[in-house]
């Protein structure tokens, strides 16, 4: 497992779109170890694979007060969303940063596990943002796009 250099907007690779992943080769497990390690040194609650520079549509994230309950989500799509939420949204490729941004509170997701087993996940608030904000990320896009009023200076990254 190595920490991987975290990409930073105004990187060109954080706006395009990434691929499908047909199969989880060796050199993509060691990609998602390297992604929860680089998660979890920087202290963050979500990271999208092309934020190390890979356009591959992989996705881990971990809302856990303990960090210790990893998701990782291989060709997510959000299929269900109600209600919404509105609240303080932070990125790893945008540090020291945050901004408010609405989001559905409940999203349903459906995606591939690393043995490619279809899963669903649900989730409310944290999580169901974090399933906004990194599935964004696969399309090329930032929460930037989305704030409402400017950025302001936070702790709090995703
Ligand atoms: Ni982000």
């Amino acid at each position: 497992m190595a920490i991987r250099n975290i990409r930073e907007m105004g990187d060109s690779v954080l706006t395009k779109r990434s691929k499908e992943v047909t199969e989880v080769t060796p050199k993509i497990a060691e990609l998602i170890n390297d992604m929860l390690e680089t998660m979890y040194d920087a202290q963050g609650v979500g990271l999208a694979a092309v934020q190390v520079g890979i356009l591959k549509r992989i996705v881990v994230i971990d809302v856990s007060p303990e960090g210790d309950d990893p998701i990782v989500l291989i060709n997510p799509e959000i299929i269900e969303t109600s209600g919404s939420q509105t609240g303080e949204e932070g990125c790893l490729s945008l540090p020291g940063k945050s901004g408010v941004v609405t989001r559905p509170n409940y999203v349903k997701v459906k995606a591939y596990d690393e043995e490619m087993n279809e899963i669903v996940y649900e989730g409310t608030e944290l999580l169901a943002r974090a399933f906004c904000h990194e599935i964004d990320h696969l399309d090329g896009h930032m929460y930037v796009e989305k704030v409402e009023g400017s950025l302001h200076d936070s702790r709090h990254s995703e």
